[in-house]
């Protein structure tokens, strides 16, 4: 029986080419700056973004430490979404580490910071405020179903930023599903940003790493904040080297898993019970409490079947499309599901 596993893109297995470029690596130190490899990937993803350097980091969590402690002080303020991964899942890393506030908005359609909301959010110049200075924005936005920032909602909210002296940081984890989505280059989606995050261990299906980028004087802060959280690796060639190949074979392929997606959407809407929200990239939530019975049940159900889910909440679950889902495999998804819960 096959293993299905749905419950994220971060449990994706490298490609054959990967591992021949993991074991055919050139390597020296990082900490030097003298990984032949990483220099490559780095110069790499530069290019593609758009920005003048770029530093691989060993996970999201870490690059997005690096785009918020790399770009503030201690008593400023970011703002942010209130159901960004930065605010929800990151330990509250910006006061822990960076001795930042944070302050959320809740976006619009749970997702969108739009220049009006963003506008009411900065602090005015008063010595009882933090001082806002950073905005984050994550695209796609990973709690709202991978919803898709556009160019222009981005451009308008980083006008605003700049109007009042913010800097921008984009969580990017999955700019490329964005980039993908929209058919438009990832570039375009970063412009204007001080500083984007993405990760190769998502569904560009990498075993490990993240990139952040930006100017040089930003990823010389970054290279600071990677040091002080433990980020400083050595030959670390050995896990940029799948970055390399992501890059150039893995990308355009996106567009199978959103593909993937929506047919999946497709097939469970039509079974009496369950209800799905709008797919616009590989993720896709799912209520199932039309079914009448637990989440618990559902997982363990699903899970005989070989098909493993993980829920948010009791009945609302998160389908994730990846590198290894095949078509062939969503249709055995929809059927095993319809089987299993069809009323007769
Ligand atoms: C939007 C977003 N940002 C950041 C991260 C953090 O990435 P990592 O798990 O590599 O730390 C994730 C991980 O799921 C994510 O979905």
């Amino acid at each position: 029986m096959k293993k299905l596993d749905l419950r994220s893109d971060t449990v994706t297995l490298p490609t054959e080419e990967m591992y021949e470029a993991i074991r055919t690596a050139n390597l020296g130190d990082d900490v030097y700056r003298e990984d032949p490899t990483v220099i490559e990937l780095q110069e790499k993803a530069a290019k593609i973004l758009g920005k003048e350097a770029a530093l691989f980091v060993s996970s999201g969590t870490m690059g997005n430490i690096c785009g918020v402690v790399g770009q503030t002080k201690r008593g400023d303020e970011i703002i942010l979404e209130q159901n960004s991964h930065i605010f929800q899942f990151e330990q509250g890393s910006s006061a822990v580490i960076g001795g930042v506030h944070t302050k959320t908005v809740p976006g619009k359609e749970g997702y969108l910071i739009t220049p009006e909301m963003l506008e009411e959010a900065i602090r005015s110049p008063d010595s009882h405020h933090p001082i806002s200075s950073l905005v984050s924005l994550e695209n796609t936005h990973n709690l709202a179903g991978g919803k898709i920032w556009t160019i222009q909602q981005t451009q308008d909210l980083i006008k605003t930023a700049k109007k009042h002296h913010l800097k921008v940081h984009i969580d990017g984890a999955r700019i490329f599903n964005a980039a993908v989505g929209l058919g438009v280059p990832a570039h375009e989606l970063v412009k204007g940003a001080d500083s984007v995050m993405f990760c190769l261990s998502k569904g560009l299906a990498c075993p490990i790493g993240s990139i952040v980028a930006g100017s040089q004087d930003f990823i010389d802060q970054a290279f600071r904040v990677r040091k002080l959280v433990g980020g400083g690796m050595r030959q670390v060639g050995i896990i940029a080297a799948p970055g390399i190949v992501a890059l150039d074979t893995m990308i355009d392929r996106l567009a199978d898993d959103h593909a993937n997606s929506k047919t999946l959407a497709k097939g469970l809407s039509a079974i009496e019970g369950i209800t799905t929200r709008e797919t616009q990239t590989n993720l896709l939530f799912i209520d199932i409490s039309g079914l009448g019975i637990t989440g618990q049940q559902f997982k363990k159900d699903l899970a005989k079947k070989g098909i493993i889910v993980s829920s948010r909440w009791d009945s609302v679950f998160r389908f994730v499309t990846h590198y290894g889902i095949e078509k062939e495999d969503v249709e055995f998804i929809i059927e095993t599901i319809a089987n299993l819960y069809s009323k007769k």
